[in-house]
């Protein structure tokens, strides 16, 4: 099977630099029309150069591919509906979203200062959320659409010195859990990349050996595959040095208590024995309450 875009239309955030570029020129290769936005900043989100994502498009169409640029930030909703606007009526329709522009602000929560904190977060997640919104009624309108968010294994796991990023990255999880339950009827698939690839972001961060490991080719091959039409929906797949790997939010089997030791000391007492991952599940759905039997959506509103 070969994954072909052709006469699909793709948008990509970030698209000027690092995994974006890369997105953005492999997309176009694979012959989809490019929309691609860049606000031309650091990886902190310092500064705006608007020529680096023109040089993208520029290099889309040397290769015979047809491309549109973006220069507004994520986070300037009007500027994020001009876009699409913009990419409609070019192209007739939008396919494709990769919400892949982010920033990462280093540094122990100690000495963070909560307007940093929210920056992060405004770009990471609100940013992603107003582009999928903007996006939204026009892939629901055309029976399909293919959103892909950005986590980083920084917020599925436990890493100290980036608690905006870890809390934005895995808000996005949550964003798109609930986008693929919303959009499965629509035709509307939406998973979630967690890379690792050597770029400006993870140049500073990562050792030398393992920078020389991280290839941007693995992240492309597993973003471009949960974007096309075969993508299966409300994955977390890692990508990174030639591996793949799919996560899950799971839950123990957990127990049941008597009456009685339904007090924090019970809890604490039987804290191992709820722990055990022996059996874990990832649930579809509600399940903490109901567990075999998972509440629909239409139950719980
Ligand atoms: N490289 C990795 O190993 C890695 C690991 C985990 C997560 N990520 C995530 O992958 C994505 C791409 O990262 P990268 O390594 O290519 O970094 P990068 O810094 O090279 O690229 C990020 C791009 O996003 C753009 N951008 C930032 N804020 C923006 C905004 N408000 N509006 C529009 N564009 C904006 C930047 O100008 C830049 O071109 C990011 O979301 C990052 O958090 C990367």
């Amino acid at each position: 099977m070969t994954i072909d875009f052709s006469g699909q239309v793709a948008i990509v955030t970030g698209g000027a630099n690092g995994l974006g570029r890369e997105y953005a020129l492999a997309l176009a290769k694979r012959r989809a029309r490019v929309m691609v936005n860049d606000l031309g900043c650091d990886s902190s989100g310092r500064g705006n150069d608007v020529g680096a994502v023109e040089q993208v498009v520029q290099e889309i169409r040397n290769g015979g591919g047809e491309a549109l640029s973006s220069d507004c930030s994520v986070t300037d909703n009007a500027g994020v509906l001009d876009m699409v606007e913009r990419t409609v009526r070019q192209w007739g329709r939008v396919d494709i979203l990769i919400n892949n522009a982010g920033i990462l602000q280093s540094g122990y929560f100690a000495r963070a200062a909560m307007a940093d904190f929210r920056q992060v977060v405004e770009v990471n997640l609100i940013g992603s959320a107003l582009c999928s919104h903007a996006v939204w009624h026009h892939m629901r309108r055309q029976g399909f659409g293919r959103i892909l968010m950005t986590t980083s294994e920084g917020a599925l796991y436990p890493v100290p010195g980036a608690a905006s990023y870890a809390a934005a990255k895995l808000g996005l999880v949550g964003l798109m859990n609930a986008l693929s339950a919303e959009g499965r009827r629509d035709g509307i698939c939406v998973n979630t990349i967690a890379p690792a690839a050597a770029t400006r972001m993870t140049r500073d961060i990562v050792g030398t050996a393992d920078l020389a490991r991280m290839d941007t080719a693995t992240v492309v091959a597993a973003a471009l595959y949960l974007v096309s039409a075969e993508a299966p929906s409300g994955a977390i797949l890692a990508a990174g040095a030639k591996r793949y790997e799919r996560a899950y939010i799971t839950h123990t089997q957990g127990l049941e208590l008597p009456e009685l030791s339904l007090q924090p000391e019970g809890v604490g007492a039987h804290f191992e024995a709820i722990s055990d991952r022996f059996g874990d599940e990832a649930p579809q759905g509600f399940h903490a309450v109901a567990r075999g039997h998972l509440i629909s959506p239409g139950d719980s509103r």
